[in-house]
């Protein structure tokens, strides 16, 4: 049995504290994932979306079921790497993990995380932007953890095609987002819950008040089933919900 290795930060450095939002600003800019962002990311996750962990180790048992020797692994949107890191000793060594971002900071933090663990497996590490496509070849499992919400709303069916097509028979998508309900009250109720989950990991009212206005144009949700169909039109058949918690959500789809 292979035992998870648990991520530490490099000897002597705390994690860095989100405080990006912390003062108050006199203008709110579209939020984005350049440096200052990237150094405080892994804090960021940490306490911004509820069940992070969970969901890593989710995805991890569920990676190393459909990961097939000798084909590659994508996590779209990778950021600093910690997916990656999470699977390396779950999945079978001889599967290529395949990194892509589209922020260059955010790589720089996952190549400097993978080696301070000292990743021996055969990986890429690769800058491309999702909006414009993506190139997809042998996979046995394509990874979207909190990315696809960032991608042009107009360009994610051509984005899932292209992902499908290069999923191999029986391989796998896992698609974690942020969601909308459809109905008006219980979104409102969900999004307040979520507000005050992050108010309990120790952001203030004015951090998410801030942090909101900088998303809305940047981060658009789909509703849970519009996420499904999406998948079931791009050529993938099984689809199952593997995680609900308020207005985010994991699915599983089978090519
Ligand atoms: C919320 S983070 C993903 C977290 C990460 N998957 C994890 O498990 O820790 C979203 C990531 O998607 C990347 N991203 C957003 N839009 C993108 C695009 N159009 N192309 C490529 N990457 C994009 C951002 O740079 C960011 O690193």
């Amino acid at each position: 049995m292979t035992k998870r290795k648990k991520q530490k930060p490099a000897p002597g450095a705390a994690l860095p504290v989100d405080a990006l939002f912390k003062d108050k600003r006199p203008r709110i800019d579209d939020f984005d994932f350049g440096k200052r962002t990237a150094a405080v990311f892994d804090d960021m996750l940490d306490r911004s979306v509820p069940f992070y962990a969970e969901v890593q180790r989710m995805m991890g048992e569920m990676a190393a079921d459909f990961a097939v020797p000798g084909t590659n692994l994508y996590d779209l949107g990778c950021s600093t790497g910690t997916t990656l890191l999470q699977l390396d000793p779950l999945v079978a060594p001889d599967v290529t993990f395949i990194g892509t971002d589209y922020s260059a900071p955010m790589l720089d933090k996952a190549r400097e995380k993978l080696t301070h663990a000292g990743f021996k497996r055969p990986h890429e590490l690769v800058c491309s932007d999702l909006n414009k496509g993506v190139s997809i070849t042998n996979a046995s499992v394509v990874i979207l953890n909190l990315t696809l919400q960032f991608v042009r709303p107009l360009g994610r069916n051509q984005l899932m095609r292209s992902i499908a097509s290069g999923v191999n028979t029986g391989g796998c998508l896992l698609l974690v987002e942020k969601v909308l309900s459809p109905n008006s009250n219980l979104n409102r109720l969900f999004i307040k819950y979520y507000y005050d989950f992050k108010k309990r990991q120790g952001y203030s009212e004015m951090e998410i008040s801030q942090k909101r206005e900088a998303l809305e144009n940047v981060l658009i949700p789909y509703h849970a089933d519009e996420n499904r169909q999406l998948l079931l039109d791009s050529g993938f058949s099984a689809c199952e919900i593997f995680f609900r918690w308020y207005n985010f959500f994991g699915m599983i789809a089978i090519k």
